[in-house]
């Protein structure tokens, strides 16, 4: 494995650095080096179904955002100007690069935490701004050099710019870290943290984003889960006794009232089942951010099994979020669940979701047609033997 993942897997990192403080890996994977050119970037970037951005700095540092599909001309007319600076952002690159998918596995962060990949690319002096962001974040370089500057965290009361399209801070902070990244370093930046990365040459940097899902969000699909179920479902002030007192004030809703009808809210809640609250948040945590594709011309059961028998492995679709709830065994998969025909299949899936690579011994435990459906809906896909 890498420097990243023996720090990552052996070392105290989740205890002492993770979420807390800012944390440099030289040469921490080298794997990625060569993965990617700046050229692939800026051919994919304009493709239709990619998400991708392109920022553009002026020299009166104000910026503009463009949003995918990207026009070619006008990333060439920018690229080509010499008083603009730009970066182009494509996210999701699991979806189109399985070697760079892979990488995942270097981190040790649990498969329902990981979020995407992003590849930046920038010219010599381009940059996103200075800015933070609200997740956890490992900082690849990938091809070239950039200069990264760290600051404070933000405060309620940081103040953001508030003339530009994108959200950027007006002053770092005090400078906690200054330091040129080469291809293969590794910065870990926790979230909050204000950061400003700027190329010294053509670079690209790779950010591998951990989830991190609003109350709201997760609430929004308890919400939705529990609101079906008996307990949720009856009238809440089916005990009149319990409101009694408070129902005589008249036509206002009191702040006794109210939180009298909340506190019981919350006991209620607190009751409900836990199986709910597992699909609940399995459903919340399998979404998908971006669409998702299948190919064209899937292949039949029979072609499936013949790749499997001649050394393809099966593997989770790298793009696609898989979670398994315990208690009760169950698989999910963008906020659907996969109906499993047997334990055979939810160990499968299991293991699939681990990141783990499976040759035809999975037969075993489930149909080639199994595996078609699987395919179709973006759970599962063949990767050609080495
Ligand atoms: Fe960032």
């Amino acid at each position: 494995m890498s420097p990243l993942y023996e720090l990552l897997y052996q070392g105290d990192f989740f205890n002492t650095t993770f979420g807390k403080s800012h944390c440099l890996i030289k040469a921490g994977l080298p794997q990625v080096v060569g993965e990617l050119e700046p050229e692939d970037v800026l051919d994919l970037c304009c493709a239709d179904t990619v998400s991708s951005r392109l920022l553009i700095q002026d020299q009166q540092d104000n910026w503009q955002l463009h949003h995918s599909p990207l026009d070619p001309d006008l990333l060439d007319e920018t690229l080509s100007d010499p008083e603009l600076r730009c970066s182009v952002l494509v996210q999701n690159l699991e979806n189109w690069s399985l070697p760079l998918a892979r990488l995942w596995t270097h981190f040790c962060a649990p498969t329902w935490l990981q979020d995407d990949i992003m590849v930046s690319y920038a010219p010599p002096g381009g940059s996103v701004g200075p800015h933070f962001d609200a997740y956890d974040v490992f900082l690849v370089q990938l091809h070239g050099k950039r200069h990264w500057q760290l600051g404070g965290f933000t405060q309620p009361d940081t103040p953001l710019r508030s003339d530009q399209p994108i959200n950027l801070v007006s002053d770092i902070g005090g400078v906690v870290f200054d330091q040129v990244l080469e291809p293969g370093d590794v910065l870990y930046v926790p979230p909050g943290q204000i950061h400003h990365g700027v190329a010294v040459d053509d670079c690209l940097t790779l950010s591998f984003g951990l989830r991190s899902p609003s109350a709201a969000t997760l609430l929004d699909h308890a919400l939705g889960e529990l609101a079906s179920s008996d307990s949720l479902s009856r009238p809440l002030m089916q005990n009149a006794e319990e409101f009694s007192n408070l129902l005589t004030s008249g036509s206002a809703l009191t702040p006794d009232l109210v939180n009298q009808i909340k506190d019981s809210l919350i006991e209620l809640l607190q009751r409900s089942d836990q199986a709910d609250w597992s699909a609940a948040l399995a459903k919340a945590l399998s979404a998908r951010r971006f669409s998702y594709e299948p190919e064209e011309e899937l292949a039949s059961a029979e072609e499936i099994e013949e790749a499997l028998n001649s050394g393809y492995l099966l593997i989770k679709e790298p793009s696609t979020k898989l979670i398994i709830t315990l208690s009760p065994d169950a698989v999910y998969c963008a906020e659907e669940e996969v109906v499993c025909a047997s334990s055979q299949e939810f160990e499968l899936l299991s293991q699939l979701a681990q990141s783990k690579s499976l040759g035809a011994e999975c037969l075993v435990s489930t149909s080639a047609l199994k595996l078609v459906e699987w395919m179709e809906r973006g759970i599962v896909t063949l990767l050609e033997p080495e």
